[in-house]
């Protein structure tokens, strides 16, 4: 660790600026790669989760990698972004219901320019109650367009979605009835309840078994009663990071995984299924300033009761946990600052200003786009800086 620690330390004190930045390791996120892949049963297709990893060269590179043509996308100017840059092969599914008028609003602000990709036959968007159908069967009316409409159902989280068959029946009847003007493409149910739940509540086991036989019961109710949606190719998505090992097994209803916070491992992903997986992402930030030890206002008297040393850094007070050196806290007495957060460490730790401190994001969706751009890692040295994807 600290010959890792010190060598990008040392990259970064080389590099022209010096500003808190996010790093991505990409030996590590290949590790990590190679082990999704492990955990993947053949007939099952990986979605790429985009929100977890909004970067466009992020995304590109593990859709290469992992030779996947799927994404899940749950946020509007990311998929305008994206559908001004993807090919006619890729195909997106919503991952949350947008508001009708978010809907509405991407497609009367398609990119002007595109490459190739189809906005209205490569897009899945989610639909969650028959309200929600019935919006999405104006707009389409609306815009003289077919569009495709994957239905959420409710596997156990409680997170919305159809929950009983008797609804989702009608749901179907409504679809099937407006055929000419949306398609029904498949069913998205998310279930990482399934190993966070305490097992005096519900084992993983009972949890997974029920969570399976609700699925298969929607994906019978289709097949069985409504023949003329059902299509080989439906899209049975499910799954997520701590869920993506239980679904190998040939027995799972799915047929199309998403993930993409297990690639990074931010440190909410710490978790006994992800065991095997190695963070990939840290936030790296310059020291400022450096004191002998730490003095509060109002309480200079008591100087001498804060031996530590103290340091000020470029930024701080992100949802991340500092990471090395070791044994680098907060000063909670002295407040936050997302300009320049005043650290304790022990004395010693040998850390100089313009030397730089690594913390470990919580989650990577929000955070990563706090830092204008990711600096990707390769065999320890710094490459051409990724893009985000665009938010607004
Ligand atoms: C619908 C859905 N699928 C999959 C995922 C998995 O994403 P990740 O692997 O980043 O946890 C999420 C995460 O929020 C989700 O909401």
């Amino acid at each position: 660790m600290d010959t890792y620690f010190n060598n990008l330390n040392q990259q970064l004190k080389n590099h022209q600026r010096a500003i808190p930045c996010l790093l991505i390791d990409l030996d590590i996120l290949d590790e990590n790669i190679e082990k999704t892949q492990l955990n993947l049963s053949t007939n099952t297709n990986l979605r790429i989760v985009v929100k977890s990893l909004p970067s466009v060269e992020l995304i590109d590179y593990i859709l290469q990698k992992t030779n996947t043509s799927k994404l899940m996308v749950f946020h509007q100017p990311f998929l305008t972004d994206l559908a001004s840059r993807l090919n006619n092969q890729k195909d997106i599914l919503l991952g949350k219901p947008m508001p009708i008028k978010t809907a509405e609003y991407f497609y009367n602000n398609l990119p002007q320019q595109n490459n190739g990709f189809n906005p209205f036959t490569q897009i899945q968007w989610l639909v969650d109650t028959q309200k929600r159908i019935e919006e999405y069967i104006d707009l389409a009316k609306k815009l003289h367009q077919k569009i495709r409409l994957n239905i959420e159902i409710n596997v156990g989280l409680h997170r919305g979605g159809f929950s009983s068959l008797k609804d989702l029946e009608k749901g179907l009847q409504l679809i099937q009835k407006n055929k000419e003007f949306v398609e029904f493409s498949g069913f998205m149910g998310y279930d990482p309840h399934v190993v966070k739940l305490p097992k005096i509540i519900r084992s993983e086991k009972k949890a997974f078994k029920l969570a399976n036989q609700f699925y298969k019961n929607c994906k019978d109710l289709v097949k069985n009663d409504f023949p003329s949606l059902w299509k080989e190719n439906l899209t049975f998505n499910g799954a997520g990071s701590p869920t993506l090992n239980l679904h190998k097994t040939t027995k799972s209803p799915v047929n199309d995984v998403s993930i993409g916070s297990c690639f990074v491992k931010p440190t909410t992903f710490d978790i006994p299924p992800l065991k095997e997986y190695k963070p990939s992402a840290f936030i790296a930030t310059p020291v400022l300033k450096k004191f002998k030890n730490t003095t509060i206002p109002g309480l200079e008297k008591f100087k001498f009761l804060f031996k530590q040393q103290s340091i000020f850094i470029y930024g701080g007070f992100w949802k991340a946990d500092y990471y090395y050196p070791k044994n680098i806290k907060e000063n909670k007495l002295f407040g936050n600052s997302t300009n320049q957060s005043l650290l304790n460490i022990s004395n010693k730790t040998s850390l100089e200003i313009d030397d730089f401190v690594f913390l470990r994001p919580h989650q990577s969706e929000f955070v990563f786009l706090q830092f204008g751009e990711i600096l990707p890692i390769r065999k320890g040295e710094i490459q051409k800086p990724w893009q985000l994807l665009k938010n607004k």
